[in-house]
């Protein structure tokens, strides 16, 4: 278990994140635990090797688009901690296709962990949030919810697709006390951008016009992310509900000029 600070923005909270074991999900474990929380990772890989604090107890080995492993993994959380009080559905696949090219189980597998694996996660924890008449779940969408670029049309539709089920179950839950916020990342430095820039033909090439292309010149990294989604989960932002949160670095303010 990630030793929990006694007073911190999460102090006493019980959380689950899913794929916390790398990139940004890693970063939002890291911060969870400083800010006071209890964080179980559901991921389908490893535990994250190098945090040996993170001990096996608050690792569940999940993947996210099977109802059964999903409710277990829910139920294990709730037997082992008696409640959830958050929820980050940060699990998520990038989607390189052509429309016409993409096959239905192509289609199926990308939305099932983008889509489909954060509905599964709400269906398991609202229960338990509902009887007590609070929670906070925060949905990693992305700046593609808005903004996309030539082909990834999937992973575009996933995530406007997932700001609108934050809007829907913000609306739905409202008055049962459960907040549901998204917070969408713009370019930020993990495995899925790296390996972005290594497919391009001149890979120093496109790392450095993507960076002009930002107005603050540099893209964000995991940790700013996670710091946005600690504010969000946290009690500290109990008036925002069905809000979707860019941390971009400007990306998202300009047109080409
Ligand atoms: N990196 C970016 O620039 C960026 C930008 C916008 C949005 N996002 C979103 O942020 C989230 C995290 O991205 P990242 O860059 O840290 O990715 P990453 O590939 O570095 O990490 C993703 C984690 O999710 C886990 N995972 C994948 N499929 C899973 C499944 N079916 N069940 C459980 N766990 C699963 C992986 O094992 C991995 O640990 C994703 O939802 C992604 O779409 C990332």
């Amino acid at each position: 278990m990630m030793t929990p600070r006694s007073h911190g923005r999460l102090s006493d909270k019980i959380a689950v994140v899913t794929g916390g074991s790398r990139g940004i999900g890693r970063a939002i474990v890291d911060k969870f635990a400083a800010e006071g929380a209890t964080v179980v990772n559901l991921d389908l890989g490893e535990p994250a090797p190098d945090l040996p604090a993170l001990a096996l107890s608050t690792f569940i080995r999940t993947d996210v688009t099977k109802e059964v492993e999903v409710q277990s993994a829910m139920a294990a959380v709730v037997e082992a901690h008696g409640r959830i009080d958050i929820l980050v559905n940060n699990a998520g696949v990038n989607a390189y296709f052509d429309a016409v090219t993409m096959t239905e189980a192509q289609w199926d597998s990308v939305f099932a962990v983008d889509l489909k694996g954060a509905w599964l996660c709400a269906k398991h924890v609202l229960p338990n949030m509902k009887e007590r008449r609070a929670g906070s779940i925060v949905n990693i969408a992305s700046i593609h919810a808005s903004l996309t670029m030539a082909g990834m049309f999937p992973y575009a539709a996933a995530k406007s697709g997932l700001v609108g089920l934050t809007r829907s179950l913000a609306l739905d839950y409202a008055p049962l006390g459960i907040r549901v916020n998204a917070v969408s990342p713009g370019w930020t430095r993990t495995h899925l951008v790296e390996e972005w820039f290594s497919l391009q033909p001149d890979p120093a090439a496109a790392e450095s016009s993507i960076m002009t292309a930002h107005p603050m010149g540099r893209i964000a990294t995991p940790d700013e992310v996670a710091n946005l989604v600690a504010f969000v989960a946290s009690d500290e932002a109990s008036a925002m509900t069905g809000a979707s949160l860019a941390a971009d670095c400007g990306l998202g303010i300009q047109f080409a000029t």
